[in-house]
């Protein structure tokens, strides 16, 4: 018999459900429920998982506990949110989705795996893989934007850093994708609300990412909190057990989202614990995070035959093959036992240092305002999030550290220690006070260029942080102006760094800034990023990951909308368009400038009669037109314009980088597998209709600059 079916065997009903049951420690809470002290439950066998511990300190000391103190001995789970870096801080994850660079989102998850193991953790609850169109919505800062494909390559490349090559080795994470699924469509944005879209937008948007994920072997799946047209995603039988389980053969642990199994009877499908215990059980929902639902709930359940010992034991399997697989039961100390080196936190900070310089969008840049000239000697630095070390971290850091955050301010002081820069932050960021507006605006007199920096606040994304009115707040906004005035007559450049978890709605800043940097949230080494694109030490190479719109009133907006039976026509009424506002967005999906000026031509697609095993190779050549080395994301549309149903306007298939010296010409070559140019036909299932299908090739999302090659699928 394996160790998992003795101790199967010989476990009581509360020690089962203690393995299907996860609290809090108290460090950090991010729902209504605080338990106390769970020692004296981790004795008895009745709590068999933690979160929100953390340290090699207090883990071990409770891992001793579970393995020396309880009858079976069964090590802890210990699991904690590493959204963006565990002390040292990355980009967020839709700043990091900036970058379009797999291999940074594995190296980033890979350190911080290394460091969240080496703080006593086996499990942490990312990558976030929820789709978002929405700005609306806080949690957008979380995920990597508007695309599915997109987000299915972030989920390729979290789960392998996560998880590493050896899940039992002292360095690898249990990966989670969550929030499992369609959770970012909430309705208006809205935190938390009812979510209701098409199943095919649901199989078409939502949940490639999560099959990327359980294709790259993920060890756990998170429900959201969320019904999905009003079955609640914890008890989501069609999805969770029908998809997941037996479409997919996914067999990995689900854990619910927190106390999201209490509150099922808050989504009005349980009257008590007991029922909402069942559904969840019933649909396979291992772990119950925060509820206390299992534990409570279950034993009368079984009473009254709602549930079988058989669907109780098929959890109880699960998650202590888990931990198996972990290597807790051979060695629960591994994780937590050698601090890491010096050399590697070092190291680390690069990495957070690159990836942060590489995740900023550089949104304008009029009469190549940016790079500062070596000669600008004195910088007014502006804003209330110049100096605002404590907002560099980006919402929900966990376990980060925030204390060594660089400040723009800070940066620019290091990067440019002959320019004498000044700096007032002229209003604060939430307070509505503007008594320090004038001062502030009185720095531009004495300077050759203003840096602004504004935008949210560190609170202001994230969960439960949806906005009615994502853009500057009226007071920023009144600074701002008050800059823009004083420096337009003075003939000073002004550069905005906008600072921010989602695209926000700034046409006024376009109309009037002369550059704009996107910088999102850039964690632990931001100041220093930044200064380096200010100052020309690197060109900036983001790309946004979700359209940015020009009102509020676009949203949804996103590049792979269908197409209309009226297309958008200036010049007839009857088509689709807004009376007061134009149909484009302010910033296309994919844009982002850098110091460098790319032509594209001669694009070349072979074969150009596909069949359904084929790979198709895409050539293009491009030359670096402009005075400054720089790289180009290159990225690759398809667009089938007649099929069997409306295929979008554009769909993302590929995206790779070229770096190129001014004057130099090179050419990059993306593969597309044939089988990707499929799409889900009347019925929803997967077909490869023959016909005419475009391939385009370029800067971004927006139509015009494209390259298009047409190829006959056969
Ligand atoms: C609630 C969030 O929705 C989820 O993403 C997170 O993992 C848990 N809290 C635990 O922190």
């Amino acid at each position: 018999m394996s160790r998992i079916e003795q101790l199967l065997s010989q476990m009581t009903l509360t020690e089962k459900l203690g393995q299907l049951t996860m609290t809090a420690s108290g460090y950090a809470v991010t729902g209504p429920i605080i338990v106390g002290d769970s020692t004296d439950s981790i004795k008895d066998g009745s709590v068999g998982n933690l979160l929100n511990m953390v340290g090699p300190g207090p883990t071990h000391e409770m891992q001793k506990i579970a393995v020396e103190q309880t009858r079976l001995g069964i090590p802890l789970l210990i699991g904690l949110d590493i959204i963006h870096g565990h002390r040292i801080l990355f980009p967020l994850p839709i700043a990091e989705a900036a970058s379009f660079d797999p291999r940074l989102w594995e190296r980033t998850a890979r350190e911080a795996a290394k460091e969240g193991a080496a703080d006593g953790l086996a499990m942490t609850f990312a990558p976030m893989l929820d789709v978002s169109r929405d700005p609306r919505w806080g949690r957008t800062a979380e995920g990597g934007g508007e695309d599915g494909w997109l987000n299915s390559r972030i989920a390729e490349a979290k789960v392998r850093g996560f998880q590493g090559d050896d899940l039992s080795s002292k360095d690898a994470l249990a990966a989670c994708a969550k929030h499992f699924a369609a959770y970012g469509p909430v309705n208006a944005g809205r935190e938390y609300a009812p979510v209701d879209i098409s199943e095919r937008t649901l199989r078409e948007v939502h949940l490639p990412p999560f099959e990327a994920a359980v294709k790259a072997g993920v060890e756990t799946i998170m429900p959201a909190f969320t019904d999905l047209n009003g079955i609640p995603m914890t008890a989501h039988v069609p999805l969770l057990r029908d998809y997941l389980r037996s479409e997919l053969g996914f067999d990995g642990v689900l854990v619910s989202d927190y106390n999201a199994i209490g509150e099922l009877i808050k989504h009005g499908v349980a009257a008590d614990l007991v029922e909402a215990a069942t559904l969840a059980l019933k649909a396979g929902v291992d772990i119950d995070m925060m509820a206390d639902a299992y534990r409570k709930g279950l034993p009368v359940a079984l009473e009254r035959g709602l549930v079988t010992m058989d669907e109780i034991d098929a959890c109880v399997r699960r998650v202590l093959r888990l931990k198996e697989k972990l290597g807790l039961f051979d060695d629960p100390y591994r994780r937590g036992s050698t601090p890491e080196a010096p050399q590697a936190l070092v190291d680390r900070r690069a990495l957070a240092r690159e990836v942060a310089t590489r995740s900023v969008v550089m949104l304008k840049n009029e009469h190549d305002t940016l790079p500062l000239p070596a000669s600008t000697q004195r910088i007014a630095v502006i804003g209330p999030l110049a100096d605002a070390a404590y907002d560099m971290c980006g919402c929900w850091w966990a376990a980060g550290e925030h204390e060594p955050n660089t400040t723009v301010l800070a940066g620019l002081r290091a990067a440019l220690p002959a320019a004498q820069i000044e700096h007032a932050a002229g209003v604060p960021i939430l307070e509505d006070e503007r008594s320090g507006i004038a001062a502030a605006a009185a720095l531009v007199d004495n300077a050759n260029a203003v840096v602004l920096c504004i935008g949210e606040g560190v609170r202001q994304s994230g969960e439960a942080a949806s906005r009615a009115y994502p853009e500057l707040a009226a007071h920023q906004r009144a600074l701002a102006q008050a800059v823009f005035e004083r420096a337009s007559a003075r003939g000073v450049p002004v550069i905005v760094v906008l600072f921010s978890g989602r695209p926000l709605v700034i046409p006024e800043l376009d109309a009037k800034a002369d550059a704009i940097l996107a910088a999102w949230f850039l964690g632990t080494e931001a100041g220093h990023a930044i200064a380096d694109l200010i100052s020309g030490k690197a060109s900036p190479s983001g790309r946004t990951p979700m359209t940015w719109p020009r009102a509020l009133g676009q949203v949804p907006i996103f590049f792979g909308q269908r197409p209309s039976g009226r297309p958008m026509n200036a010049d007839d009424f009857y088509t689709s368009k807004y009376l007061d506002v134009s149909n484009e967005p302010l910033y296309a999906f994919g844009h982002g400038l850098g110091y460098g000026r790319f032509a594209y031509s001669d694009l070349r697609v072979i074969p150009e009669r596909v069949t359904e095993n084929d790979t198709i190779r895409v050539t293009v050549d491009l030359v670096n037109e402009g005075k400054r080395a720089a790289e180009e994301t290159v990225f690759l549309f398809m667009r089938d314009k007649i099929a069997s149903v409306a295929r979008p306007l554009l769909e993302l298939r590929g995206f790779t980088k070229i770096a190129l010296q001014p004057g130099e010409r090179g050419s990059v070559e993306i593969e597309v597998a044939a089988s990707d140019l499929r799409f889900l036909d009347a019925g929803l299932k997967p077909v490869f209709e023959k016909g005419e299908v475009e391939i385009l090739v370029g800067p971004s999302a927006e139509r015009e600059k494209l390259l298009v090659q047409t190829v006959r699928l056969v």
